[in-house]
């Protein structure tokens, strides 16, 4: 019986081992095959995003429509300056935390830049300044004209006084002085216009924010810029442009009114190079004497004698 089961079996056996081999062979054949598919795919995908990043790349290099020239990237949209003005102007932790010289000053640091080249090149006799709060941006303008103008001061006007506890800064003390009263109260007026007594001035205006307010504030300090010198109208932003929001007409809407009766001041929008301002058609240069001036009499006069 054994014999005969050894017979049987082994042959049988046998059999089942040639037929496990192939049906391993086979399976092993395919398994090959599918891990080839596999790496060819995932070799395929990886060239995909590749292509996807090289070409994203290729268009974040290329100048948006309008870009200044040389501009690496899509980043001149005005939509997106829009979006970080709006951003900043909004933000609790952006320009109400800024400070000078450990003063709190309310600025824009861009502005500030443009402002410092306007000063660099008109190196006025005087800032003249409406909107104080605690002087950190007096002491700014004071430091930028400390390099400029020996001579220079900084006038600057609040109807409150909340600059008291940084008075004794070697920079406001040695060339700030404090008017305490409206920015368009007559007797505030007339005390800036003796003191600036027709020397140079730049005013730049950052008091109340209204429409009214900033167009008397233009109309009674106009006449102290001379030709060439500005007026900065601070924080047109408001009312749409772009900061949206319940405001009301603005400095914005001031300029507008204000360049509309007069063509002795443009806007200058150059100022605005920087791409993210508060100021919009805020840089306002004088292009023609005041009517009625000591200034235009001397351009007269100067004219007469066949002028230089
Ligand atoms: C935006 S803050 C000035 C910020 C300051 N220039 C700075 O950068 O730190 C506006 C200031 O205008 C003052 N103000 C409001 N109405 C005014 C008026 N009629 N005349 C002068 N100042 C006024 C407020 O008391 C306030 O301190």
């Amino acid at each position: 019986m054994p014999l005969t089961s050894n017979r049987i079996v082994v042959p049988v056996l046998a059999a089942a081992a040639v037929i496990f081999a192939g049906v391993a062979f086979v399976q092993h054949r395919h398994a090959i095959a599918a891990t080839a598919a596999l790496a060819a795919a995932n070799q395929h995908a990886a060239e995909q995003v590749a292509a996807a990043q090289a070409a994203a790349a290729a268009q974040a290099a290329k100048p948006a429509k309008g870009a200044a020239p040389g501009a690496p990237c899509k980043l001149t949209d005005r939509e997106l300056f829009d979006q970080m003005t709006i951003r900043y102007t909004d933000g609790r932790e952006t320009w109400p935390k800024n400070k000078w010289l450990g003063i709190p000053a309310l600025q824009n640091p861009l502005d500030v830049w443009i402002t410092q080249e306007i000063l660099t090149e008109v190196k006025p006799d005087f800032v003249v300044e409406t909107g104080t709060f605690n002087g950190g941006s007096a002491a700014l303008w004071a430091t930028i004209l400390d390099q400029l103008n020996d001579k220079a001061r900084v006038i600057t006007i609040d109807i409150h006084d909340m600059s008291e506890k940084y008075r004794e800064t070697p920079i406001i003390k040695k060339r700030v002085d404090f008017l305490i009263g409206s920015s368009t109260a007559p007797e505030i007026v007339a005390d800036v216009k003796k003191r600036v007594d027709g020397k140079p001035a730049v005013v730049i205006l950052d008091s109340l924010h209204t429409k009214e307010h900033v167009l008397n504030e233009l109309n009674a300090y106009a006449p102290l810029v001379p030709v060439g010198s500005y007026i900065i109208v601070q924080d047109g932003v408001f009312n749409g442009h772009p900061v949206p929001g319940g405001w009301g007409p603005g400095p914005y809407e001031a300029i507008e009114a204000f360049l509309a009766q007069s063509d002795e001041f443009v806007a200058d929008r150059s100022r605005e190079r920087l791409l993210v301002t508060s100021n919009p058609m805020g840089f306002l240069r004088r292009v023609k004497p005041a009517s009625g001036t000591a200034a235009q009499a001397a351009q007269a006069d100067t004219a007469a004698q066949g002028g230089k």
